[in-house]
């Protein structure tokens, strides 16, 4: 998922919202914790790139696999005559399936939906090649974009709205059938959600997946705070934090931490924040919950679906569900 990038030159109302974030988070007690969002700035996005092609990390693999092999089964299952609207395109590779399936039969409408306007540009380099493919991009965030484009369909045309590469699971459980009720909400019977969920699988290999051995994910979530220095007038010393990633069983997540390898006192100037850590301390700056595939059937009705097909990858353990708009 391609946040919004904030450089120094991004807009003050950005800004300020990241100064305001950073300051509940790093008040919020017991826990310190950052919104994961900011860990997307151009930085964390390159290495979130890179984190895709890590051998421990299998979720992107896992679902480009699904995807190559599916593409054509899933298109059948759709209404005919849809309109596709991608929440978080990123670069717009694993969408290449379903869009050339689709084209195959009809010419169709692409509209990805990103806050990130260099995303959206690469999307377009990506998947502008494919015939009969007409892409428009949304440069909003996801549920003002969808708004839109549900907005300007017209009567007859359906839409299928694609929410891939597990980001649901950077939802907390009832955060995630908030939001996807919110979707539910800005679509009519028939149309269909299809979401990719990463499924629970061996502790070991989770916690690898979110703590390689060359360190891209630990830099990936330690240029949190170094984005704090950049961008809002932070003095956090980097070499006093250490990456952490832990299974939590209750919530079936995994979450990543950054741990206060020793007393520290840090300044954040935009945020008029100073902050201790002692020793040990940890901020929580991102939890991936993992589901069962057995269990989307009920969070799809929690939020007005119908899980109508599943298509499991049982190598690492993804799946891609249906939902259809009740
Ligand atoms: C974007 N999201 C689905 C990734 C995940 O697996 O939760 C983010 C990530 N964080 C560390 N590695 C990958």
């Amino acid at each position: 998922m391609t946040q919004p990038a904030l450089s120094h030159d991004a807009s003050p109302d950005l800004r300020s919202a990241f100064a305001a974030d950073v300051r509940a988070g790093l008040t919020h007690t017991p826990q310190k914790e950052l919104p994961s969002k900011y860990l997307y700035d151009e930085v964390g996005s390159a290495l979130f790139e890179v984190i895709t092609v890590l051998p421990e990390y299998g979720v992107t693999r896992a679902e480009e696999r699904l995807l190559a092999k599916h593409a054509a089964e899933i298109v059948e299952h759709l209404p005919h005559d849809v309109t596709v609207a991608e929440l978080g395109s990123g670069s717009g590779r694993k969408t290449r399936r379903i869009l050339e399936a689709l084209c195959k039969k009809r010419p169709t409408s692409y509209c990805p939906i990103e806050i990130s306007r260099s995303a959206l540009q690469l999307c377009r380099r990506e998947l502008g090649d494919i015939e009969r493919i007409s892409i428009v991009g949304y440069e909003r965030d996801y549920l003002a974009g969808l708004a839109e484009v549900s907005k300007q369909r017209s009567a007859d045309e359906r839409l299928l709205v694609l929410f891939l590469g597990s980001t649901i699971g950077n939802f907390g459980r009832l955060a995630a059938t908030r939001f996807l009720r919110e979707i539910r909400n800005m679509l009519a019977p028939g149309d269909a959600l299809l979401l990719g969920t990463d499924l629970i699988k061996p502790t070991p290999v989770l916690v690898a997946a979110y703590d390689d051995s060359i360190g891209v994910t630990a830099s990936f979530n330690l240029n949190l705070l170094a984005r704090v220095n950049r961008e809002l007038d932070g003095d956090f010393p980097l070499d006093a934090f250490e990456h952490v990633a832990r299974f939590n069983p209750d919530a079936r997540s995994i979450e990543m931490h950054l741990r206060a390898k020793r007393d520290v006192t840090a300044h954040v100037g935009a945020a008029q924040l100073t902050v201790s850590l002692e020793q040990g301390e940890t901020i929580w700056t991102e939890s991936s919950h993992k589901y069962r595939a057995e269990e989307m059937p009920a969070v799809a009705g929690g939020a007005g679906f119908v899980c109508s097909h599943q298509w499991i990858e049982e190598e690492w353990g993804f799946a891609e569900s249906l939902l259809v708009a009740q």
